[in-house]
C-alpha cells in the first residue's frame, strides 16, 4: 500500500514536472491581429516606384498591418512582430506607434521589442516617411496615407494583444519555385567565386514559416512566413491600389483556411430545390432594376463585408526578406523595342534604360502576374503549414539599438579600419531597374556622371570632398546625407534588432539587402550566437533576415557588387563598407544576445521630423452629384448579355455617380460589393478584399463629377444565381461639412 503510494507520488511529481518542463519550454502566449490599413484610393502617388504619373484610381484588393505577439507569460518577455501591406517600414510611423503603444500599455511595448516590417508593395499609398528623397514624387507627406498606416498598426498589435493566450508554435521551411530570379546577375557574379560556389542558386529560395497553434480550440491562428521577392508584379503604370504578390498569397491563404479550398461564391445556403433554368433566372434578373442612390450609415458597409474583422480570425502573413536584387519578374527582362534580352551588364537597349523591362509569368497580364507569384508563394506556405512539426521552444529576447550611419568604423579581416560615409545615391540609382525603368539618361552600372547632371546636381548641393572619396566607386548623384533643406533627405540614424523565440532568430533590418549580403549577415550572426552561447544555439538555430523593418534606408549590397554600381549598390546608401558596418554591429547584438548581456545604452534616437514635413498634395474640399442625380446612381448599368449568362472570365460591370473616396476611406468596410440573390434576400458574397473585384474610380472626362465602376471578373467557382453590384461611398458637400454616407445597387444579371 504505501510503496503504492509511494510509486503513485513519485508518477504525479514527474507528471508535474514534466508538465512544468511541457509549460516553461513549449509553450508560449501567443496572439494575432490583423486591421485595415488601406490608403486614400484617388489622386495620391504610390509608393516604390517613384513615379508622379502613378496615383491612385482605385482599389484591387485591400491592405492590411498583420501582427503576432508571443510572450513567455503574462508579465514575462516578449516581442510584437508587424507585416505591413506598405512598400516599406517608415521611421515616423514606427516613432508614432511607439508613442501610442506607451500611452496603451506602458512599457509593454517598446522599440526594442516591437519590429514593424514591410512587404515592399509598390501599389500602396505614399507620403507616409519622414526623409525628403521618399517622398518628392507624393509632393511631399500625406496625413491621410500616415495615419491609416498608424492606425491598423496599433489596432493589429491591441487585437493580437487581447488575444494572447497558450500556445505552440511550429518552424518548417522549404524551397519556393520560380518566384523570384536575380535581376542584377550580373552584379551577384562579383562576388568571389568561392563563395557563389556554396549556393545552387543567385537568389535565395527558402520560405521560413511560423505555424501558431492554439490546444484549447486545436486549431491554428494564424502563419508568418518569410520569403526574399519583390512586391513589383504590379506596374509602375498601375493605379490601383493592391498588396502585390505578398499581399495576394496573404489573401489566398487567409481565404484557404477560412473557406476552404475553393471559391467564396459557392452558395452559402445549400438549396436543396432542382436547379433553375437559365431561362428563369433571366426573366427574374430582369424584373430587378438598378435601386437608385440611397443615405446609408458610416458602418454601413461594414455589414455588407465577406471578410467581417471581429479580431478573432485566422491571421496569414507573407513577410519580405533579403530581397535587394530578388524581382518577381521570372521571365527575365527584355527590350521593348526588339523583344531581345536587354543588355547583361547594364540593363539597357542600345543604351536606353526605359525600353528595358522585365517580365511576370502571367505577361503581359500584371494582374495574372501577381496571381500566379501569389499562389507559389501561397501554395508553399500551405504545404509548410500543413507538415510542420518542429515545435519551438525556450527564451523569448531581444536586442535593439540605434547606429549613425554616417561614420562607423569598421574593422575589416585584415585589421585594417574603414568607415561608412554620409548617405549617398549614385546614378544607377536614377536608372531604375528592370521592374521599373527610372529617368532617360542613366544606365545601372554607370559609374561616372555626365557635366550636365554634375551641373544640376550642384544647384541642389555639391557633395563634400569628404563624401566623394568615401563612397568610390560609386559617383555621387545626390548626397542626401549633406542635403538638409528643407529638412534630412536621407536617414543617419538607423535601429538595428534582433529578436529571439527559442532557436528562431530574426534579424531586422532597415532596408534591402541583396541576396549575398543577406546570406553574410545571417551567418555571421548565427555563428556569433553559437559560438557564445554556452550551448543555447546550435547548427539547428534558424536565422531569418526580415527586410525593410523598423525605418527605411534603400538597399545594402556587398562590397563586390558596389564595384559595378548597379540600381542596387547605386543605392547602397553609406558607401562601400555598409555591409561589413552591419555585419559588425549584428554581431554586438548577437553576442548580447547570447551570452544575455545587455547592450551599453546609446543616446542617439532618430528624429521626429513630422512637425517640419511639407505638404503640396490637396485634400478634396467639397464634392456634389451632376443636377438631378443623387450619389449612388448608376450611370452605367450592369447589362446582361443577348440571351444568355455570364460565364467564368466574364467582367459584368457597372458605373454609379460617386464621390471622391478620400473622404472616407470605409476602413473594414469596402467600396464594393457583390451580392447574390438567395432566396429573396440579397447576401454579399465578394468585397472589395476579393481578387476578382475591382474598384476603380474618375472623374468623368466631360463634365467631370466622380465616377465609380464596379468590376467583376466571374470566377470559375461562381455559382449558377442571380447577382448585382454595390458600391458604397462616402462625400462632403464643403470641405468642413459632415460625411454623408451613399449606397446604390445595379440591375441584377445572371451567372450560369
Ligand atoms: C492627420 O490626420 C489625423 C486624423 O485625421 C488628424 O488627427 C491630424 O491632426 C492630422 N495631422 C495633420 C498634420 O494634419
Ligand atoms: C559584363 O562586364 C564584365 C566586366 O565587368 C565583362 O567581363 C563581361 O564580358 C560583360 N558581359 C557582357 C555580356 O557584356
Ligand atoms: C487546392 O486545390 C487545388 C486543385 O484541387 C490543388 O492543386 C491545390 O494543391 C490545393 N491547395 C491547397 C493549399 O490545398
Ligand atoms: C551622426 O554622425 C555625423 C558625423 O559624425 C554627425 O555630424 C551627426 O551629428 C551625427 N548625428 C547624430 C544625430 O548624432
Ligand atoms: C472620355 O473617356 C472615354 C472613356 O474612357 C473615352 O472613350 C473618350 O474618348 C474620352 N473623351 C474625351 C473628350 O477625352
Amino acid at each position: 500500500m504505501h510503496k503504492h503510494l509511494h510509486l503513485l507520488s513519485i508518477v504525479v511529481a514527474v507528471c508535474t514536472a514534466f508538465s512544468l518542463i511541457n509549460e516553461v519550454d513549449g509553450d508560449y502566449l501567443i496572439g494575432v491581429g490583423s486591421y485595415d490599413m488601406t490608403g486614400p484610393a484617388a489622386g495620391v502617388n504610390m509608393m516604390g516606384y517613384a513615379n508622379m504619373e502613378q496615383s491612385t484610381a482605385g482599389i484591387h484588393f485591400r491592405l492590411r498591418a498583420r501582427t503576432f505577439i508571443v510572450a513567455e507569460s503574462s508579465q514575462g518577455a516578449r516581442f510584437a512582430f508587424v507585416n505591413l501591406d506598405a512598400g516599406m517600414a517608415s521611421q515616423l510611423v514606427t516613432i508614432k506607434v511607439l508613442q501610442r503603444l506607451k500611452t496603451r500599455f506602458g512599457d509593454l511595448y517598446t522599440q526594442e521589442n516591437v519590429a514593424i516590417s514591410g512587404t515592399h508593395t509598390h501599389a500602396g499609398t505614399a507620403g507616409y516617411l519622414q526623409y525628403v528623397i521618399y517622398s518628392i514624387t507624393s509632393l511631399g507627406f500625406v496625413n491621410q496615407s500616415f495615419d491609416a498606416i498608424v492606425k491598423a498598426i496599433e489596432q493589429s498589435i491591441v487585437q493580437a494583444h487581447n488575444n494572447l493566450k497558450p500556445g505552440s508554435i511550429f518552424l518548417n521551411t522549404g524551397d519556393v519555385e520560380n518566384a523570384g530570379i536575380n535581376r542584377s546577375p550580373s552584379a551577384y557574379l562579383f562576388n568571389p567565386p568561392e563563395e557563389r560556389a556554396r549556393y545552387s542558386s543567385d537568389v535565395d529560395t527558402t520560405m521560413t514559416l511560423l505555424k501558431f497553434w492554439d490546444p484549447e480550440s486545436k486549431k491554428s491562428i494564424g502563419a508568418f512566413s518569410w520569403f526574399a521577392t519583390h512586391g513589383t508584379s504590379m506596374s509602375r503604370d498601375n493605379k490601383l491600389i493592391s498588396g502585390d504578390n505578398k499581399g495576394a498569397a496573404a489573401r489566398f491563404f487567409e481565404d484557404w483556411f477560412t473557406f476552404g479550398n475553393k471559391s467564396l461564391s459557392t452558395p452559402i445556403t445549400k438549396s436543396s430545390a432542382k436547379p433553375v433554368e437559365t431561362s428563369t433566372l433571366i426573366k427574374k434578373a430582369q424584373t430587378i432594376k438598378a435601386t437608385g442612390g440611397k443615405p446609408c450609415g458610416k458602418t454601413t458597409s461594414q455589414g455588407f463585408k465577406v471578410r467581417k474583422n471581429d479580431g478573432s480570425g485566422f491571421v496569414g502573413a507573407f513577410c519580405q526578406s533579403n530581397v535587394g536584387d530578388v524581382t518577381p519578374n521570372v521571365l527575365g527582362a527584355f527590350c521593348t523595342d526588339t523583344g531581345k534580352p536587354c543588355d547583361f551588364n547594364r540593363s539597357s537597349c542600345n543604351g536606353d534604360d526605359q525600353l528595358c523591362v522585365g517580365r511576370g509569368p502571367g505577361y503581359p497580364d500584371e494582374i495574372l502576374s501577381t496571381k500566379i507569384i501569389g499562389e507559389r508563394q501561397f501554395q508553399k506556405a500551405a504545404e509548410l503549414f500543413n507538415s510542420a512539426s518542429n515545435q519551438l521552444s525556450g527564451k523569448i529576447d531581444y536586442r535593439h539599438t540605434y547606429l549613425n550611419f554616417t561614420n562607423i568604423e569598421v574593422e575589416l579581416d585584415d585589421n585594417t579600419v574603414v568607415k561608412t560615409c554620409p548617405a549617398a545615391l549614385g546614378p544607377g540609382f536614377a536608372a531604375g531597374t528592370t521592374d521599373g525603368p527610372g529617368m532617360f539618361g542613366f544606365q545601372q552600372g554607370d559609374t561616372e556622371i555626365n557635366e550636365m547632371w554634375k551641373r544640376l546636381r550642384d544647384i541642389l548641393k555639391e557633395p563634400s570632398r569628404y563624401q566623394v572619396d568615401c563612397q568610390k566607386p560609386k559617383p555621387v548623384l545626390l548626397s542626401t546625407g549633406e542635403m538638409l533643406v528643407p529638412y534630412a533627405w536621407a536617414p543617419a540614424i538607423l535601429p538595428i534588432q534582433m529578436l529571439r523565440l527559442g532557436n528562431f532568430v530574426i534579424v531586422s533590418v532597415p532596408g534591402e539587402f541583396t541576396t549575398m549580403a543577406g546570406r553574410r549577415l545571417r551567418e555571421a550572426v548565427k555563428e556569433t550566437l553559437i559560438s557564445n552561447g554556452n550551448g543555447d544555439f546550435n547548427d539547428k538555430t534558424h536565422v531569418v533576415i526580415a527586410g525593410l523593418t523598423n525605418t527605411y534606408s534603400q538597399y545594402v549590397a556587398t562590397f563586390e557588387e558596389y564595384k559595378q554600381q548597379r540600381y542596387e549598390a547605386a543605392s547602397t546608401l553609406y558607401g562601400p563598407h555598409t555591409l561589413s558596418a552591419y555585419i559588425q554591429e549584428f554581431k554586438k547584438l548577437a553576442k548580447a544576445m547570447a551570452t544575455g548581456e545587455q547592450l551599453g545604452g546609446t543616446d542617439l534616437l532618430p528624429p521626429d521630423l513630422s512637425s517640419v514635413q511639407l505638404s503640396y498634395l490637396l485634400d478634396p474640399v467639397g464634392d456634389s452629384p451632376p443636377p438631378g442625380k443623387k450619389f449612388g446612381d448608376i450611370n452605367q448599368d450592369a447589362a446582361q448579355p443577348k440571351g444568355r449568362s455570364f460565364t467564368k472570365g466574364d467582367k459584368p460591370s457597372a458605373i454609379f455617380w460617386s464621390a471622391n473616396p478620400r473622404y472616407d476611406l470605409l476602413i473594414e468596410g469596402t467600396f464594393a460589393v457583390v451580392e447574390m440573390l438567395q432566396g429573396e434576400r440579397w447576401i454579399p458574397v465578394y468585397d472589395d478584399d476579393d481578387f476578382c473585384l475591382y474598384f476603380k474610380w474618375k472623374l468623368d472626362n466631360i463634365t467631370f463629377y466622380g465616377l465609380a465602376t464596379i468590376e467583376w471578373e466571374v470566377p470559375e467557382e461562381a455559382a449558377s444565381g442571380v447577382y448585382r453590384l454595390r458600391h458604397f461611398g462616402s462625400s462632403k458637400k464643403t470641405k468642413d461639412s459632415p460625411n454623408e454616407y451613399f449606397t446604390g445597387a445595379s440591375s441584377a444579371f445572371t451567372v450560369s
